[in-house]
């Protein structure tokens, strides 16, 4: 992770692109995703130097930041695994897989990102390549036709490489 300084100056960077915009609203919406993507995430530290950028409490920012989905405000993991459920890997159990991730990786109920942070598994409808469900993306990595009982092995081969 970034230390303060660098994430301060990355707010002050992304804040010195939008300063001129109004209203606030959208400014604090561009500028959090500026921000969210040279980081990765929002930490804390960047959400205090926005607030204070924009003359606005710290809780506002917060309630933003949590308020849409598209921000994060932990690190993701070091590999990110997508799980399709998207109609046809659906058909074709993906909820089994999506489960067995989970619990492989130990992963609780409303949390995305394993205890040790080396995986973080997020769901999206429809990857394009329905003929190959149900599909999991591991990174750049895609397995077509998968299912629960690969999940260990997969899981193995991006362990190894820790
Ligand atoms: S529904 Fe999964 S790839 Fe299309």
């Amino acid at each position: 992770m970034k230390d303060v300084s660098n994430i301060m100056s990355i707010v002050d960077e992304a804040f010195e692109s939008f300063k001129d915009h109004r209203p606030l609203d959208s400014t604090l919406i561009s500028l959090l995703q500026d921000v969210q993507n040279k980081i990765g995430f929002l930490p804390e530290p960047a959400l205090q130097r926005v607030a204070k950028h924009l003359n606005v409490s710290e809780s506002r920012i917060l309630s933003v930041a949590t308020f849409y989905h598209q921000f994060r405000l932990e690190p993701k993991g070091k590999h990110v695994i997508t799980i399709c459920q998207g109609t046809a890997c659906h058909v074709g159990a993906s909820s089994e897989i999506y489960d067995s991730l989970m619990r492989h990786l130990k992963i609780d109920t409303h949390e995305d990102t394993s205890p040790d942070g080396v995986f973080t598994v997020q769901q999206v409808r429809c990857i394009g390549a329905c003929s190959l469900a149900p599909i999991i993306k591991i990174d750049n990595d895609i397995y077509g036709k998968a299912s629960y009982k690969k999940i260990p092995s997969i899981l193995a081969r991006y362990r190894r490489r820790e």
